[in-house]
């Protein structure tokens, strides 16, 4: 079964990109199967994982034509993807 954690916050600055990031990779490291989506219209998450590969569309195409191919980055690390605007 999946579960959602959602990181939102209306002020700036506040660590949720940092907890998000450290979260996503310690579930990973756990042997979780980690999905990361970065929601951010100004997105940093992206920095924190080198990318293995790097999907063609993001999270735009997902939203807007609900199709989940070719949205998906895959990280270096082992279980940790990510999806970005
Ligand atoms: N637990 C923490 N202790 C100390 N510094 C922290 C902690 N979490 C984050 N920081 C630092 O605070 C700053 C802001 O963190 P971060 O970018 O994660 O916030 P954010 O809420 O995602 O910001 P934004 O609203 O710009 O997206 C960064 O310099 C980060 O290194
Ligand atoms: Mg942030």
């Amino acid at each position: 079964m999946a579960l959602c954690i959602t990181i939102t916050s209306t002020k700036g600055g506040v660590g949720k990109t940092t907890l998000t990031a450290h979260r996503g990779a310690y579930l990973a490291d756990l042997g979780q199967t980690v999905l990361l989506v970065d929601a951010d219209p100004q997105p940093t998450l992206s920095s924190y994982f080198p990318l293995r590969e790097r999907a063609p569309w993001g999270l735009t195409r997902l939203m807007v034509e609900a199709a989940t191919n070719g949205v998906i980055s895959a990280t270096t690390l082992d279980r940790l993807d990510s999806i970005f605007f």
